[in-house]
């Protein structure tokens, strides 16, 4: 059994019921994230590109500090939306780096690589088909510094302990003097943030409904979409956004001769998205082992991104 119908299999055994957000990100999956970003009540990915825009400059400034060329490691780049704000200006101020995007997905790379040819042919770029830790070790005995990428609040489909536990391990493999890049969703209006895991044309709902449908085509599951509805909640006190899947009914599912059985109103765990502040962002990096170098924050104080360093 592959680790998909495993995971499948014991979140949905298990009491609460759970599956992982990591297996949004099929096909279908990649296509709604993308609209996702594109929404108007998703003020996340704008709000960081007008704080790499607005600080392109000192952004560079703190990634080149002290040496004469780096790395610049992403993970997760997607189609480069955001990053590309910076390849561009490092490129026309001359900066001496290579661009490396590190993706699991050899096909989703190539593309971004083409792309990048075509619009920076100055710029270089080494993608890396690997997973994140493994890509990192690659680099293991390169000379350079490392500064590694990681945006979009991505950290926060991760727990507390969870994403302490993930930087640990990456400052475990860098070495000193390098730099890690990474953007943090801050608390909010309560309403804004919830409007934005529950937007008007039902985007979000069909992105966390996709991972039934891909359980369905994948895995031979024979859940009805319509007897679930996508319900988001947000907890002011811990920052806390979780979204849910409610069975309206009460069902059976079968998934690879497996029966499992829903009470009506029960819910499937399905993610979170955890929003920060200045104390939790500081925490986060103590316990990781980073100092904090510097941070940047949009006007409305939505975002913050953050550089931090390996001691
Ligand atoms: C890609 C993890 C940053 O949690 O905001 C968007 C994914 N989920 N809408 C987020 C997501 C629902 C997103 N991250």
């Amino acid at each position: 059994m592959n680790q998909f119908a495993k995971d499948v299999l014991d979140g949905l055994s298990a009491n609460p019921k759970e599956l992982s957000s990591k297996y949004f990100y099929d096909q279908k999956g990649d296509k709604l994230f993308q609209q996702i970003m594109a929404l108007e009540e998703y003020y996340l990915t704008r709000t960081e590109y007008s704080i790499l825009k607005d600080n392109k400059d000192s952004i560079l400034k703190a990634f080149r500090e002290g040496v004469s060329k780096f790395n610049l490691i992403e993970f997760g780049a997607g189609d480069g939306y955001k990053t590309k704000v910076l390849l561009r200006h490092f490129v026309k101020e001359r900066a001496d780096f290579t661009y490396m995007p590190i993706d699991i997905s050899g096909n989703v790379l190539k593309i971004l690589e083409t792309a990048l040819h075509e619009e920076l042919p100055d710029l270089q770029v080494k993608g890396l088909q690997n997973e994140y830790f493994k890509a990192l070790d690659q680099l293991h005995d390169s000379p350079d510094r490392n500064v590694v990428l990681f945006l979009g609040s991505n950290i926060g489909n991760f727990t507390g302990d969870e994403a302490v536990q993930f930087l640990t391990h990456l400052n475990d493999s860098l070495k000193p003097g390098d730099l890690l890049f990474i953007g943090f969703d801050l608390k909010k209006d309560p309403n804004v943030i919830l409007d934005a895991y529950n937007d008007r044309s039902g985007v979000t709902r069909a992105f966390n409904l996709n991972l039934l449908a891909r359980i369905n085509q994948e895995l031979g599951g024979n859940f009805n979409i319509d007897k679930f509805r996508h319900h988001p909640i947000y907890n002011p006190m811990t920052g806390t956004t979780s979204s849910f899947l409610v069975s309206t009914e009460k069902q059976t599912v079968e998934i690879m001769d497996t029966a499992i059985q829903f009470g009506a109103w029960e819910a499937i765990h399905m993610e979170i998205s955890q929003k920060y502040d200045q104390q939790m962002i500081e925490k986060i990096a103590t316990d990781s082992g980073f100092e904090i170098v510097g941070s940047f924050k949009d006007e409305s104080n939505y975002f913050l991104n953050a550089v931090w360093s390996k001691k």
